[in-house]
Parts: structure tokens; C-alpha cells; sequence
């Protein structure tokens, strides 16, 4: 199959001018103190750079909002996560960057960096960048499907000399390589054009390509109708001539333009991911979908047929405001893959700053990834769940414990010992009083507006409980993370919040507290929560991955080691901590070579 692709291929993509000439706007004070094992791997392209010790924590006072562990680029813009991808044991990561300003504009390139473990980092040329007709103004999101014979193919968006969103193939240069520098672009590019009746600026982002028993390849590509958001199907025999299937794999009134859909399969019957082309009994299928307007990753399960190519719902729908979601916070343009390594499904996604564009110039660098997470069906079947991928467990430096304790009305227990600022904590709750449990009013439904409007700081009867992150020690700055347990008819409805009100006594930050309902019942299980705390990012998941909320966060006080974490319960009924893990974080090595001319190689804090 890649032989036949391969043939229609002539055009080598180059390294973009300037990739390499930006010049580094932040503190590189750290320079002339680190000491350096470096390694130039030539041949292959591949940088590798190991610092003798955790480098560079000591520009933090200059850059406090760096994060330790969490993928992001030594400096500029990054958005999407592009193709991501296990191809002969490394795993991949492109993404949207903009080597040449700390603000998204059409300079974006496809930036490369490859890992082993999915936490550590290596940093690459771009693997693409504006060059040809069918993608001058823009190489924009894609996804990489991996053919019958294991090598892969990229479909991306370009933008064209004539301004439309198409869709463009890729694939390796040489297949061997396992890192995949370099890529080369169809001369049959662009392959799909926007179809008749549809806004060229409203057709992009392709998902990894499925094949069906027929031997038929299909892929999905978001888009809009007059405010209706949309997946369109194509259907191809050899991943170069694609048609457009009469009907849209799924469509959805009043959402807007769906970008980076994505389209797999979920096991009923086991956590273990599956290939996108596995079909069969014990499957359903997921469509997800990022709404432009509102900016959530939201999804909808249900039943696709192969043979007929429909897909039908089984779980609510792709909504605005109350559809089910990956995440409740900020989490967007997500893409997930197969590890057939690990026999997982790994979801990637872009987390945005909460700081304004100016600052985000001033810092020199905008944008971050969440950690990869394992996504899996619930046993319900009714939404899906999600775990931090077990490798982020590798950076757990000292652990502290807490053993089992009641927390009365008004507690705060203080967690020491740990690096508060860069940390994993996980904890679990244990609740009674239940027949004090307030009443959830029936016109109070919607979950963030419930979290904004009682905050952290409103006394309930059962909750707010939870933990108070990258808090100063005087508690004027603090993250809150929590449940309040409300009761709803015959149940009861737990609320999972992020409050970030108090996140910051810098004014000038968007500071939106975040919400969800968690699917748990409180009265036969403990109620857990788990933080990723980094600096700057706040990652939480509650009752094991029900319900995720992530928050970017800019302290002025509780910087690096002023940072202090509790776990609090201001309800009037008492809950017990039935268990309490809080780890330091070690730092994780990403891209650190930010420039590399004559020699001179500067890192990054
Ligand atoms: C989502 C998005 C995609 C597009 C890319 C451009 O954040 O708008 O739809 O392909 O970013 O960078």
C-alpha cells in the first residue's frame, strides 16, 4: 500500500527558514551555571540533551509559570496536538507552533518531538511547513493513520494559495527512520477540497482514517451548515482519491463549526483500547468534536454500523452547554490514538493560557499539553473515563501519607513535605450526614454556574470539601478543588468544582471557576480526587477519571517553594479522609534545546 501512495510523491519537504534563528525572549540566565552531558546524534537528526542535574529551577523567579512535567515547547505558540502516534516504539508528538512569536498567526508549522515514555521529550526539525499550493498559507491540524503494512500516513488541512481549507497527504521520507523526520507531500495534494454549499474556511481537521472489511478506507473531516456542526465522511480505495459520502457520518443543529473530530472505537467489555479499524461485537464507537464557539471538547457514544456507515447515539448529544465532555475546564482540540505497544487509547489535548496575549508576549511562550491520558468506556457504557497515563508516575519523587482522619466543619490540613508546586496528590473522602444534604434546586442544573455561584468559600451542609492548591501561606492565593453532595430527587448529585477566583492576586487573568456532575453515588463509595499540580496548571479528576477538570492558574505568592497544599472541608457535616498520597515531582525532560548555532546551545527553564 505505501509503495503505490509513495509513487505519487515528489515533493521533499524542506526546513522552514527561521526554525532555528528565533531568538529565546526568556530568561536564559541559566545558561553559564548549567552543566551539560550533551549528545549530538547525528545522522538521524536527533538531538539529545541530558542536564547532570534538575537544571534551571532557579529561573523560575523569571519564569514562574513554566511547568516541570507537562509538554510544552521552549518558547512561542503551540496549539493542537498533531498525529500523535507509536511507529516502531517511539512515540510521536506533532503540534501547532509558531516558531516565531508567542501569539498563534499563519506562520504555524507542523513542530516535532519524539519520547520513548510519553513523558521525556526530544525535540526535532518541524516536520512541515507552508510550502507547496495546497497548503502556502497554512499546514493546520491533521491526523496519522497507520497502513496495512505499519507505516504511517498523515492527512492534514493546508490552507491554499487561493485560501481554501483542504485536506493534504503526507507521508515518511524514509520509513526505516523509527523517528520520522523528515515527511514528504503528495504531488496529488490537495485530495479533498470543501464541497459544494460550504464555507471554504469551514472544512479541516482530519481524523485518523479507518478500514473497513471492504477494504475501504473512511475518514472524517469537521466542518459547518448554517450554525449546524458536522462530521463529513470520505471514503477511498488507496488513501490518494477520496469521495465524499452522501451523508454526514453525523451532524448536530445549533453547535457551530466542530473542529479536530475524531472517531474510534471503545471497548464494552474491557479497559484495553482498540485499533481504529476494529469493528465487531462488545464495540461502540465515540465521536468527538471541538466547538469553535464555545470552545469544549465534547462527545457522544453510539453504535456504528460499517457496512452501512451509520452512526447512531446511544448517550446524549454534542451540546453546547450540557453535552458530556473530556474535560469541564480548558482542554481543547484533543486528539486521541492507539498504543498498540501498550494496547491503550491515549488522549492528547491543548490546554490554552488563562493570561492575556500581552503577558503571553512579555513570557515569550503560550500554550501547553495535559498529560496524556488512557481514555476506556465506563462500565455503565454511558460515558467514558480517563487516568493520567501510568508513566507520569515515574516523576514521583517523595511521598508523604496521611493516615485516615476526620476532617470536622471548617478543617484545613495542611500536606507537607512535598513540593506543593509541582506535585500529584491523590485523596479520598468518605461522607455521612447525608439526610442533611441540601436540597439541589431544580433551576440550578448547570454545573458551572452552580460551581461559580458558591465557590469555595459558601458553606453546604455536605461539601465544599476537597483540596486548596498552589495556596500562599497566608491563604490570600489558592487553587480550590472539590465536591459539594447535593440531594436530587431519589439520589444524590455530587459536584465536582475548580474554583480559580482566588487562584491569583494578579486582576488581569480570566479566572472562570469550572464545574461538572460526577456520575458516583456517595453513599456506597468513597469519593476520590486526584490533582497534577505544575506551576502554572492544576489537572484534576474526580471518583477515578468520571469527571476531569483542568484549570491554568498565575500565583503571585504561592511560587515555587512558598506554595503550600491542603486538604479542607468547610461543609457543616463532617467527611473522613480515608486515604491521603501526595507525591513531589521530579522534572520531566521536554525539548530542551532551544537553539543550536555554532555550537552555542542554550536550554530552557
Ligand atoms: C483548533 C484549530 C484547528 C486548526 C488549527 C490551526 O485549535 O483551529 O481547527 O486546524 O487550530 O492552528
Amino acid at each position: 500500500m505505501i509503495n503505490n501512495i509513495l509513487k505519487s510523491f515528489v515533493l521533499v519537504i524542506k526546513k522552514p527558514i527561521g526554525f532555528f534563528n528565533a531568538k529565546p525572549t526568556m530568561a536564559s540566565s541559566c545558561v553559564s551555571v548549567v552543566l551539560l552531558l550533551f549528545t549530538l546524534l547525528l545522522g538521524h537528526g536527533l538531538f539529545q540533551l541530558e542536564a547532570s542535574k534538575n537544571a534551571c529551577r532557579n529561573t523560575h523567579t523569571a519564569q514562574p509559570y513554566r511547568t516541570s512535567y507537562h509538554f510544552q515547547p521552549a518558547m512561542n505558540w503551540m496549539n493542537d496536538p498533531n498525529a500523535p502516534m507509536i511507529y516502531k516504539g517511539i512515540y510521536h508528538l506533532f503540534y501547532q507552533y509558531n516558531p516565531q512569536a508567542a501569539v498563534w498567526n499563519a506562520s504555524i508549522v507542523w513542530a516535532h518531538s519524539t519520547s520513548t515514555d510519553l513523558i521525556n521529550w526530544t525535540l526535532h526539525d518541524p516536520a512541515m511547513y507552508p510550502s507547496e499550493a495546497s497548503d502556502i498559507n497554512g499546514c493546520w491540524s491533521g491526523s496519522a493513520t497507520i497502513l496495512p503494512g505499519g507505516e504511517p500516513a498523515i492527512l492534514y488541512t493546508g490552507i491554499s494559495s487561493n485560501n481554501k481549507q483542504v485536506q493534504n497527504l503526507a507521508v515518511p521520507k524514509n520509513s526505516s527512520d523509527p523517528y520520522l523526520t523528515e515527511w514528504v507531500k503528495s504531488a496529488e495534494n490537495p485530495l479533498m477540497e470543501p464541497p459544494e454549499n460550504i464555507d471554504p474556511n469551514s472544512f479541516r481537521d482530519p481524523a485518523t482514517a479507518w478500514l473497513g472489511p471492504d477494504g475501504t478506507w473512511r475518514v472524517v473531516i469537521g466542518s459547518e451548515f448554517h450554525d449546524k456542526g458536522l462530521v463529513f465522511l470520505y471514503r477511498s480505495k488507496d488513501f490518494v482519491h477520496w469521495s465524499k459520502a452522501e451523508q454526514p457520518l453525523h451532524s448536530v443543529e445549533g453547535t457551530g463549526m466542530w473542529e479536530c473530530v475524531d472517531f474510534f472505537p471503545v471497548s464494552t467489555d474491557s479497559l484495553t483500547g482498540l485499533d481504529t479499524s476494529k469493528f465487531g461485537p462488545n464495540i461502540k464507537h465515540v465521536i468527538k468534536a471541538s466547538l469553535f464557539d464555545t470552545k469544549f471538547d465534547c462527545y457522544i457514544i453510539g453504535t456504528y454500523d460499517v457496512n452501512t456507515d451509520k452512526f447512531i447515539p446511544e448517550e446524549g448529544s454534542i451540546d453546547k452547554v450540557t453535552g458530556l465532555r473530556y474535560d469541564y475546564g480548558k482542554f481543547y482540540a484533543s486528539k486521541t490514538f492507539f498504543d498498540s505497544a501498550n494496547n491503550r487509547r491515549i488522549l492528547w489535548a491543548w490546554v490554552n493560557e488563562s493570561s492575556s496575549e500581552a503577558d503571553d508576549i512579555k513570557k515569550g511562550w503560550s500554550g501547553l499539553q495535559a498529560i496524556p491520558r488512557s481514555l476506556w468506556l465506563d462500565k455503565s457504557g454511558k460515558q467514558l473515563m480517563q487516568w493520567p497515563i501510568v508513566e507520569v508516575e515515574r516523576l514521583h519523587g517523595h511521598q508523604v501519607e496521611l493516615p485516615s482522619k476526620l476532617l470536622e466543619e471548617g478543617s484545613l490540613l495542611e500536606v507537607t513535605g512535598i513540593t506543593a508546586a509541582q506535585a500529584d496528590v491523590e485523596i479520598s473522602f468518605a461522607v455521612t450526614g447525608f439526610e442533611k444534604a441540601e436540597v439541589l434546586d431544580s433551576s440550578l442544573t448547570n454545573p458551572q454556574l452552580l460551581c461559580s455561584q458558591l465557590g469555595s468559600s459558601v458553606k453546604g451542609a455536605l461539601g465544599p470539601f476537597g483540596l486548596l492548591v498552589l495556596a500562599s501561606n497566608d491563604l490570600k492565593e489558592y487553587t480550590a478543588v472539590f465536591f459539594r453532595i447535593f440531594k436530587d430527587q431519589d439520589k444524590y448529585a455530587v459536584l465536582m468544582c475548580s474554583d480559580q477566583s482566588r487562584s491569583s492576586l494578579d486582576t488581569a487573568n480570566d479566572k472562570t471557576t469550572y464545574g461538572a456532575f460526577v456520575e458516583v453515588d456517595p453513599v456506597h463509595e468513597n469519593l476520590s480526587l486526584r490533582s497534577l499540580i505544575d506551576h502554572s496548571i492544576v489537572e484534576s479528576f474526580g471518583a477515578g477519571g468520571k469527571a476531569c477538570i483542568t484549570a491554568r492558574v498565575y500565583p503571585t505568592l504561592a511560587i515555587d517553594e512558598e506554595t503550600h497544599l491542603y486538604a479542607f472541608n468547610y461543609g457543616t457535616e463532617k467527611v473522613k479522609i480515608t486515604s491521603l498520597s501526595a507525591w513531589s515531582m521530579k522534572e520531566a525532560r521536554i525539548n530542551k534545546i532551544i537553539q543550536q548555532e555554532d555550537h552555542h546551545i542554550l536550554m530552557d527553564s
